[in-house]
């Protein structure tokens, strides 16, 4: 597909509106051929006022051509940069739905993070019902939509409460899984060669997470949540893990923490012998994904273990004693169906999980799927709409509240990720990932350090610094690493970036 975008325009931003209209569209570069004859066009002018007007020309594949008008008068508080993109936003969207005949249910909000951009508007005093307005007649959302935004929005305004100014998180990573599941793209190693490093890789993971947490104390945090997040962490055998939980433990006392999460996730890999170090360790949350309960839809996604072993993972869990528990589900997964996935859901609720999260299928750049088949969209786009929309009313009406919703490039029918948790249960790492409420360092192969600055009634990080760890853990056991050298290049990071008064722009849009 062809971009033609206008002075001030960002390209990549345009791609990503025109994906709203033609989903899994390609965008080659100049040089590369293009066999795709759609085209989007877009400019935006500004007046003596500041007032804006934004234009859009839409081609679709059979030569058919709409176009569409977006403005945006000056508001306070909206930057110049999200006032164009919100103008050039609404013309893409009047140019779509003339010529497609639909309205995306998240309008022009193509952001990773939409309930930050509700929080934003319900913490400068908007009420919860304003909130919903705000979203619809600004970002043109539906109905649905802007109200599951708000609840999300309003739920995380709450949870915020619980969070000290001197509180940080922290993030561990295990990128190795038992197999590759097709769908996936995350950075993780399977082969018996690589999982062989895993004594390795552990011995400086080890080392670096000393190395935060010392920095932790010397700059008087606390930590509030500690996540051990994959690939999939119980991969680690018992022994592996304890290394790894009594290493945390030496310089944190789980019993102040606000939530220690070990993601676990693969049922295959889950045994009571892992679970019981676990919660010897304070492990507070774990996560048991089935992903899908339908055997075929399993063997599908090449997930190579079956709805038994999750049931039996489940409960294992459960006698755990651990006191949060969180199923993940993926909603249009290939092969999958409506009947497949409310059953699913269905079967999930029976159990009660403090936590369900429901996904939409994402076709990651790097996934077997998409190299298969670019279909992916329409063959089970239609059914994820409604899979997704029973989800929500489903577990809202089973007691379950979202407390916490992203959305990600390439996803059936442009859909959103939600957690749902029982009041009182929700993951708080999550939302402190989400609304970006504090500092999280990350610690391991493709692990990001954020540093977060709000200033004292802030309705939005005032800034944000990212330090990203090498992705592979290859390059990352390669790195000249030592424990002393990091923590001060870390302490050095930390005390430029209070210096530092350049306003990053925050990532919700
Ligand atoms: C980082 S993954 C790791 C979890 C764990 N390894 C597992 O597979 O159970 C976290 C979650 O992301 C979701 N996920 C992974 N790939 C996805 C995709 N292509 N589309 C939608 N959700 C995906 C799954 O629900 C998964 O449980
Ligand atoms: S187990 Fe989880 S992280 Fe590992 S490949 Fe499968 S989905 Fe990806």
């Amino acid at each position: 597909m062809k971009i033609i975008a206008g002075e001030g325009i960002n390209e990549y931003y345009a791609q990503t509106l025109a994906m709203l209209f033609f989903p899994g569209a390609k965008f080659p570069k100049q040089h590369e051929e293009d066999d795709d004859p759609s085209e989007l066009e877009v400019s935006c002018t500004e007046d003596a006022e500041g007032n804006l007007l934004a234009f859009a020309r839409m081609k679709r594949e059979d030569g058919k051509e709409a176009c569409g008008e977006g403005t945006f008068v000056p508001m306070a508080g909206v930057t110049p940069q999200r006032a164009k993109k919100l103008a050039v936003g609404r013309a893409v969207f009047a140019a779509g739905k003339e010529l497609f005949g639909v309205q995306p249910p998240w309008g022009v909000l193509t952001g990773v993070r939409p309930a930050k951009v509700a929080a934003e508007f319900l913490a400068s005093g908007g009420g919860i019902q304003k909130t919903r307005q705000f979203m619809r007649s600004e970002y043109f959302l539906s109905q649905k939509k802007a109200a599951l935004c708000a609840s999300v929005a309003a739920a995380d305004m709450k949870l915020k409460k619980q969070l000290a100014p001197n509180m940080c998180s922290v993030y561990i990573s295990i990128p190795f899984c038992p197999s590759r599941c097709a769908y996936c793209s995350f950075v993780s190693y399977t082969t018996p060669r690589l999982l062989s490093m895993i004594d390795e890789y552990l011995d400086r993971l080890i080392e670096e997470i000393g190395a935060i947490f010392r920095h932790i104390a010397r700059t008087e945090q606390r930590v509030a949540c500690i996540y051990v997040g994959g690939g999939t962490p119980t991969i680690l055998s018992p022994e592996q893990m304890k290394r790894l939980l009594s290493a945390v433990s030496e310089y944190v006392n789980a019993d102040e923490l606000l939530e220690f999460t070990v993601e676990a996730g693969r049922p295959d890999t889950i045994t009571e012998e892992k679970l019981a170090v676990c919660k010897q360790y304070g492990v507070t949350r774990i996560s048991v994904n089935p992903q899908s309960l339908s055997d075929a839809v399993l063997e599908n996604i090449g997930r190579k273990h079956t709805s038994m072993d999750f049931f039996r993972a489940y409960g294992i869990a459960k006698e755990s004693g651990i006191r949060d528990i969180n199923v993940d589900l993926i909603a249009g997964l290939p092969g999958d169906n409506f009947t497949r996935f409310s059953r699913t859901l269905d079967r999930v609720c029976e159990l009660e999980p403090s936590n369900i999260t429901v996904h939409s299928f994402c076709v990651k750049k790097s996934s077997d799927f998409l190299r298969q088949s670019t279909d992916i969209y329409k063959n089970s786009g239609g059914d994820a709409v409604k899979c997704v929309d029973y989800s929500q009313l489903k577990l809202r009406n089973t007691g379950y509240k979202p407390y916490y919703l992203y959305r990600q490039k390439n996803t059936v029918g442009n859909l959103e990720n939600v957690g749902f948790a029982r009041e009182g249960h929700e993951g708080l790492y999550n939302v402190i990932m989400m609304e970006e409420f504090h500092s999280v360092y990350g610690a391991g192969a493709g692990a990001v350090t954020r540093l977060v600055s709000w200033k004292p009634d802030g309705v939005k990080p005032e800034k944000i610094k990212r330090i990203i760890n090498p992705k592979y853990p290859y390059e990352y056991l390669r790195d000249d690493f030592s424990a002393s050298a990091f923590e001060e290049k870390l302490f050095e990071a930390e005390e430029a970036f209070k210096l530092d008064d350049k306003n990053a722009e925050a990532e919700n849009e």
